[in-house]
C-alpha cells in the first residue's frame, strides 16, 4: 500500500468511526438499544483499526505520524475507555451510556478536524481546542440529556473554550507579521540591445473557440487555443510583444520552465506589471536552453490558463530531422482540445513527440505500437535513456515528457488518459493496465554535482484554515501560512541550495520553482539512481518526501508554487529571493 492509498484508508476509517460513535448516542438516547449498541461494535472495531493504519503510516515513514499519535492517538483511546465500561454497564436502561457513545463521538470527530483543519504544524493550542471543544460538546448534551454535571466542570469548561479559542485559531497574531513581497513599482526595463531574430505578437482576448467539436467561450492569444506555436533556434534572440485587448483580469506571458532573466519572467505583481486592455509588454531574451517549453499568463493563472492563454515554445539546436510534432494537452471548458492528427510517415523516420501538460492535474500518456525513448524530460536531454515498450508515463500539471522513436512499418497511437490524441491509423490495445515509467530510475546515473548544500528549507504542503484575513478560507499552505503570508526563502547567488518538500495532505501537488531547473536526489528517502532529472515541474504525491536542489545562479524574484494553479491561488505560492 502506498503512503497516499494508507492515507485516505486512514481518514475514512477515522470519519467511520466519528459518525459510528455519535450515531451510537443519538440511537441510545433514543433507546434504541440493538442500533445503538451495533453503532458502538463498529465504532469500537473502527477506533481500534486506526491503531493499524497510524503504526502502518509510522512505519511508512509518513513524516507526521508523530501528530497522530500525540493528537489522533489519545483521544481515540479516551473514546473506547470511557464509552466502552459505560456500555458495558448499561445493562438496563442504554440510555445511560449516551452521553459516553457522544463524548467519543466528540473525541474522535475533534482528532478528525484538527488534522483536516488545522494542518501543519500542529500547535499546543490546536490540541487544547480540540480538548476543550469535546468537554463544552459532552457538557451541552448531558444537559440536554437530563445528566446535570457540577458547575465547576461546565464553568472549567467554558474558560477553557475561550482560551482555547484564542491561542489555537491564531487570532493572537496580530496582521504584518510576514515579511512582504514587493509589489507594483518601477521594474526595470532591461532587454537585449541586439536586433532579434525572432518576433512575434501576441495579442490576449476573449475569443469563441472550438474544442471537441462545440464552440465554447476562451480567452486566447490570436483567437486561438493554444496560442501560437513559437519556435527558435539555439542562440536566436526572440522578441515576444504582448498586447492585451479586453481581458480584464490583466495577462503576462511567464516562459514556463525556461530560466530567463528575472525581468522577462512575467510574474504581476512581483517581475512587472500585469498588462492591462489597451497595454503592451515587449519581452525580449536569447534563447539559450533546447528543449520543449510553454508560455502562458501567470495573472490571475488559473482561469487565465484554463480558458486558453497559454502555447507552446520550443528551441531547437537545429533544422529540423524527421517528425517533430508537440503535443500540448489542455481541457478548455471541460473537453479535451484536439491534438494534431498525422497521416503518413515513412517507415524508419524519426519522430519526436513532445508532449506537453497544460492542464492543473496528472495524465496518463501512453504510446502503443512502437518501442520509445523518454529522450528529454522538462526540456533537458536525459543521460542514456534505454528503450521502453508497453510502459505509461505520467506527466505532472506543467511538464514536458519528449517521446521519441523511429517510425515502426504499422500504425502508431498516443493514448491520454485512456483516449487517442494522435495516431498514424488504427491502434487498438488496451494501454490501462500498463506499467507506469518512474523517472528516479531510468537512464544512466551520474555523480551528484556537489557534497554539500549552502542553504536548505522544508516545505510542507497542506490544507489548513487561513484566519489573516476577515474572511476564513480553507487555503492550499506552507509549513501552515498561505499566500501571501509565506515568508520568502533568501539565498545568495551561488548557493547550493537544497529542498526538502514534504506534502502533508490528500492531493498531489505539482511543485513548479521559477528561474531555474532543479536536480533530484531523493523520493522518499530512496536516492534517485538513473539519469540526473532536472525538474521544473514535479508531483509531490500524498505522503511523499523529495529532495532536491539547485544552483542559485539567476538572481532576482521568483514564484515558488504548487502548478495546480487552483491550489496556487488559494494560498500554495511563495517567493525564492536572493539577498
Ligand atoms: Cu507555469 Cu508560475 O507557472
Ligand atoms: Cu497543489
Amino acid at each position: 500500500m502506498t503512503t497516499g492509498s494508507l492515507l485516505a484508508a486512514d481518514l475514512v476509517i477515522a470519519v467511520l468511526a466519528a459518525a459510528a460513535w455519535l450515531g451510537g448516542g443519538a440511537a441510545s438516547a433514543a433507546r434504541r438499544r440493538p442500533l445503538a449498541l451495533g453503532l458502538a461494535a463498529v465504532a469500537l472495531l473502527a477506533t481500534l483499526a486506526r491503531a493499524v493504519t497510524i503504526t502502518a503510516l509510522a512505519r511508512a515513514g509518513w513524516w507526521f505520524a508523530a501528530e497522530k499519535v500525540l493528537i489522533a492517538a489519545p483521544l481515540s483511546l479516551a473514546a473506547v475507555g470511557v464509552a466502552g465500561p459505560r456500555l458495558l454497564r448499561a445493562r438496563g436502561d442504554i440510555r445511560a451510556a449516551a452521553v459516553a457513545l457522544l463524548f467519543a463521538g466528540y473525541a474522535t470527530s475533534s482528532a478528525l478536524l484538527v488534522t483536516v483543519l488545522h494542518g501543519y504544524p500542529a500547535s499546543a493550542g490546536a490540541g487544547l481546542l480540540a480538548i476543550s471543544g469535546v468537554v463544552a460538546a459532552t457538557v451541552v448534551s448531558g444537559r440536554a440529556l437530563g445528566a446535570h454535571p457540577s458547575r465547576l466542570v461546565s464553568r472549567g469548561a467554558v474558560v477553557v473554550t475561550v482560551a482555547a479559542l484564542v491561542t489555537g485559531t491564531g487570532l493572537t497574531v496580530g496582521p504584518g507579521a510576514a515579511p512582504a513581497v514587493p509589489h507594483d513599482h518601477g521594474y526595470p526595463a532591461v532587454g537585449i540591445a541586439d536586433e532579434p531574430d525572432r518576433r512575434y505578437t501576441l495579442t490576449a482576448g476573449t475569443a469563441t473557440v472550438n474544442a471537441d467539436g462545440r464552440n465554447v467561450a476562451a480567452w486566447a492569444f490570436n483567437a486561438q487555443v493554444p496560442g501560437p506555436e513559437l519556435t527558435a533556434t539555439v542562440g536566436d534572440i526572440l522578441e515576444v510583444t504582448l498586447r492585451n485587448r479586453d481581458i480584464g483580469r490583466g495577462v503576462t506571458l511567464h516562459w514556463h520552465g525556461y530560466d530567463v532573466p528575472n525581468d522577462q519572467d512575467g510574474v504581476p505583481g512581483v517581475t512587472q506589471a500585469a498588462v492591462r486592455p489597451g497595454q503592451e509588454f515587449v519581452y525580449r531574451f536569447r534563447a539559450d536552453q533546447a528543449g520543449t517549453y510553454w508560455y502562458h499568463t501567470h495573472s490571475a493563472s488559473d482561469v487565465g490558463v484554463r480558458m486558453g492563454l497559454y502555447g507552446v515554445l520550443v528551441v531547437r539546436p537545429g533544422p529540423v530531422s524527421g517528425v517533430d510534432v508537440t503535443v500540448p494537452v489542455h481541457t478548455l471548458a471541460g473537453r479535451p482540445l484536439p491534438a494534431p492528427r498525422v497521416e503518413q510517415v515513412e517507415t524508419g523516420t524519426p519522430v519526436r513527440l513532445r508532449l506537453i501538460n497544460t492542464d492543473s492535474t496528472t495524465h496518463r500518456y501512453a504510446l502503443a505500437g512502437t518501442a520509445f525513448r523518454v529522450a528529454a524530460i522538462d526540456g533537458v536531454d536525459l543521460r542514456g535513456p534505454t528503450p521502453l515498450v508497453d510502459t505509461a508515463v505520467l506527466i505532472p500539471a506543467g511538464g514536458r515528457y519528449d517521446l521519441v522513436f523511429d517510425a515502426p512499418a504499422t500504425p502508431v497511437a498516443l493514448f491520454v488518459d485512456g483516449r487517442s490524441v494522435y495516431s498514424t491509423g488504427p491502434v487498438s490495445t488496451a494501454t490501462g493496465g500498463w506499467p507506469v515509467l518512474d523517472p528516479l530510475g531510468y537512464g544512466t546515473t551520474a555523480p551528484v554535482p556537489w557534497s554539500r548544500f549552502d542553504t536548505t528549507f522544508t516545505l510542507v504542503l497542506d490544507r489548513g484554515l487561513d484566519l489573516r484575513r476577515l474572511l476564513p478560507r480553507y487555503a492550499h499552505t506552507v509549513n501552515g501560512a498561505a499566500d501571501p503570508d509565506i515568508p520568502p526563502q533568501v539565498v545568495r547567488r551561488g548557493d547550493v541550495v537544497r529542498f526538502t518538500i514534504v506534502n502533508r495532505s490528500q492531493v498531489v501537488h505539482p511543485w513548479h520553482l521559477h528561474g531555474h531547473h532543479v536536480l533530484v536526489l531523493a523520493r522518499d528517502g530512496e536516492p534517485a539512481t538513473g539519469s540526473p532529472l532536472w525538474l521544473d515541474s514535479f508531483d509531490v504525491r500524498p505522503g511523499e518526501v523529495w529532495k532536491v536542489a539547485f544552483r542559485a545562479d539567476n538572481p532576482g524574484m521568483w514564484a515558488n508554487h504548487c502548478h495546480n494553479l487552483a491550489h496556487a491561488d488559494a494560498g500554495m505560492t511563495l517567493h525564492l529571493m536572493y539577498s
